[in-house]
């Protein structure tokens, strides 16, 4: 795995931000795998202000993103679908064919998964994965489990997911039971994956996940066996690590 050390959350957003454009630049029909969460808010800016300043183009890009709550309308302002149309996809000119997420609105949520996967083969698989990290090592939404679940499958959120995003919600009542993901394998297939991370908060399950051993109660802990990692974090959130 690659480290890489910033001092705070702006420069890890920076860093970031400048390796999936050199993905884009280096092939710009890239397949682009995203994450939500408030870490990569700071990246998906800096991607604005370099395609403002005409040093990206993502015309050719095609897009995937990790996961989506079931029940919420592509609408709704907590949807992933919201999200990244608020953050990404209508600030550096993505459209709608060019984008992809799990349809958390499907009334059979098992043929949507299959469905996804299915994208995201005839795209060609994905070239970088981003990803976040959740408190208690979850990807996607792949909650600590006693196996690394497959493909897209749909997740019954912990409580400490469902408490974590309670804060975006007005009331915890509000916050989606339900989430389509994609599956550890469908992650592990991507070329390249980058994992950013910030925040004194995340030091334990940093130390846990990257350094500690492989298991699917930690499910990002895998990430240890894939060939080409990259882990962007600000000091704060490897204070617990020797790097
Ligand atoms: C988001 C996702 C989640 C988040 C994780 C960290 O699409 O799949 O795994 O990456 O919960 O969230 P933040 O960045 O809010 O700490």
């Amino acid at each position: 795995m690659n480290f890489v050390k910033t001092t705070d959350y702006d420069a890890m957003s920076r860093k970031a931000a400048h390796i999936i454009a050199s993905q884009v630049i280096l092939k710009p029909d890239c397949v682009l795998g995203l994450a939500t969460g408030s870490t990569p808010i700071g990246a998906y800016a800096e991607l604005t202000r370099m395609y403002e300043a005409g040093d990206l183009d993502f015309s050719r890009v095609h897009t995937a993103n990790l996961d989506e709550y079931v029940g919420l309308s592509h609408d709704h302002d907590q949807s992933y679908h919201y999200f990244m149309n608020l953050h990404l996809f209508s600030k550096v000119g993505l459209t709608a064919d060019q984008v992809n997420l799990p349809d958390g609105t499907a009334k059979d949520a098992k043929a949507e998964c299959i469905r996804y996967d299915q994208t995201i083969r005839a795209l060609g698989g994905v070239d970088l994965q981003l990803l976040g990290l959740g408190h208690n090592g979850h990807i996607g939404f792949n909650e600590p489990a006693d196996d690394f679940p497959a493909g897209t499958h749909l997740v019954d959120l912990t409580e400490s997911t469902i408490q974590a995003n309670s804060r975006l919600f007005e009331k915890k009542e509000d916050v989606p039971r339900q989430a389509l993901t994609m599956g550890i394998q469908t992650i592990m297939s991507a070329k390249k994956i980058l994992v950013v991370v910030s925040g004194a908060d995340k030091a334990p399950i940093v130390k846990e996940a990257f350094f500690g051993p492989i298991t699917p109660r930690v499910p990002a802990s895998i990430l240890q066996l894939h060939p080409d990692v990259t882990i962007v974090g600000d000091a704060a959130a490897f204070s617990q690590t020797d790097l």
